[in-house]
């Protein structure tokens, strides 16, 4: 029998790439969107898998959408990606990021314990969590402190605990993965890689003449998704429910990224890139490279791209799209 999956937030970044690694896996694969006014765009990342998924709406804050859809499916392996990721926004819509990203946790949790015990629940725990804290030989992993340094990162410790304590109290299969971030063509174009990529492909084509940022000293550990969402799926399928770093080890400032794109575009930065304030947060996480040894050496977990052919990947990518209303995936 074809085993179950259930994602939550499926036509995001990495929902849709978690639904494509699945069905090669020969999984049956369901999800849940939001109603949105715009039907048109809301699918672009999964247009490619329909008649292979099922989706239906449903939302993390309307309980009664979990339930029907988890009573009916009975999923053997839940992944909660939904939530409001932007940081930045995260200060501008606090109370419904907080919301959102916990109250729709604990909505799920509670869905699973009530009506699906044996259902594993992945949780998209976060890089952002660590904020302020990083061990003394530079690193971030399992053991290291949060200290959150925004209503996002806030929200997504609170999920973490919530995730650990449904798996001690109630013995769920319940599980950490705190993913640093990832990036790829799908990735939305308001975060840091893909608004410079596109950009600065936009500026190569005459299109634009600026590239405005904010803080460019800020230092990221950058993977790609593809990668990422096969760690997901390794730590669904442990022997025990734990929780995982998955980084690449590396790190570089938003001033190395662009000076990567631009370089390879044959364009001179310093013309192009100003900063503006409106890109600034109130509280920046400055630091974020990830040890993710544990994975590797439990689960045989390894990357396939390295920094440089996935953003080649997505300078590839905007080539072809930059100029488009509707993007193909
Ligand atoms: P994303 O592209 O922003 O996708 C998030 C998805 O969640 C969107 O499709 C969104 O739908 C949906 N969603 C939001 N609130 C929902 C709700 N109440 N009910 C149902 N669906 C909802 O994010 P991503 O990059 O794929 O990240 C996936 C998860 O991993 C997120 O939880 C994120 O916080 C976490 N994470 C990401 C990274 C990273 O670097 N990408 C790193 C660590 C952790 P709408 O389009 O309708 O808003
Ligand atoms: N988005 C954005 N836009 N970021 C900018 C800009 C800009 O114009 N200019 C500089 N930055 C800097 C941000 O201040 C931050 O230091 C860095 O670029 C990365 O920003 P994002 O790409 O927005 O990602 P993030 O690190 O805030 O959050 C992502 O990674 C987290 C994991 O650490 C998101 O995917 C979160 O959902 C995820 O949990």
């Amino acid at each position: 029998m074809k085993k179950k999956a259930f994602i939550t937030g499926i036509a995001g970044q990495d929902g849709s790439y978690l639904a494509e690694h699945l069905l090669e896996n020969n999984y049956e694969v369901y999800g849940i969107i939001r109603r949105n006014s715009i039907t048109e765009h809301q699918r672009l990342r999964l247009n490619h898998l329909d008649n292979k998924i099922t989706i239906e709406y449903g939302d993390l804050l309307d309980i009664s959408s979990l339930e029907n859809k988890i009573i009916k499916i009975k999923p053997d392996e839940i992944y909660n990606l939904a939530a409001q990721s932007h940081v930045r926004v995260s200060f501008d819509i606090p109370h419904f990021t907080v919301m959102n990203n916990a109250i729709g946790a604990l909505n799920l949790f509670e869905t699973v314990k009530n009506h699906s015990k044996n259902s594993k629940i992945y949780q998209a725990s976060s890089s952002e969590m660590f904020g302020r804290c990083v061990d003394e030989d530079g690193y971030q992993r399992e053991q290291t402190r949060f200290e959150p340094t925004s209503p996002y990162g806030c929200s997504k410790v609170f999920c973490f605990n919530l995730t650990k304590h449904y798996r001690i109290a109630y013995n769920l299969f319940a599980v950490n993965g705190i993913l640093f971030n990832h990036e790829s063509p799908r990735r939305g174009s308001n975060f840091v890689t893909s608004k410079v990529v596109k950009t600065a492909v936009r500026i190569k084509n005459k299109l634009d003449d600026k590239l405005v940022l904010g803080n460019l000293d800020s230092s990221r550990d950058w993977g790609h998704s593809k990668d990422y969402v096969k760690a997901m799926n390794l730590m669904m399928n442990h022997s025990k429910p734990d929780d995982f770093v998955v980084a690449t080890g590396e790190t570089r400032t938003v001033r190395k990224l662009c000076e990567y794109v631009f370089k390879k575009l044959d364009l001179d930065m310093d013309k192009y890139i100003s900063q503006s304030e409106k890109f600034m947060r109130p509280e920046e996480l400055k630091f974020l490279c990830g040890d993710s040894s544990k994975i590797k050496k439990e689960l045989g977990w390894k990357p396939e791209y390295s920094f440089e052919s996935m953003i080649d990947e997505m300078i590839e990518f905007w080539e072809k799209n930059h100029d488009k209303n509707v993007i193909e995936y």
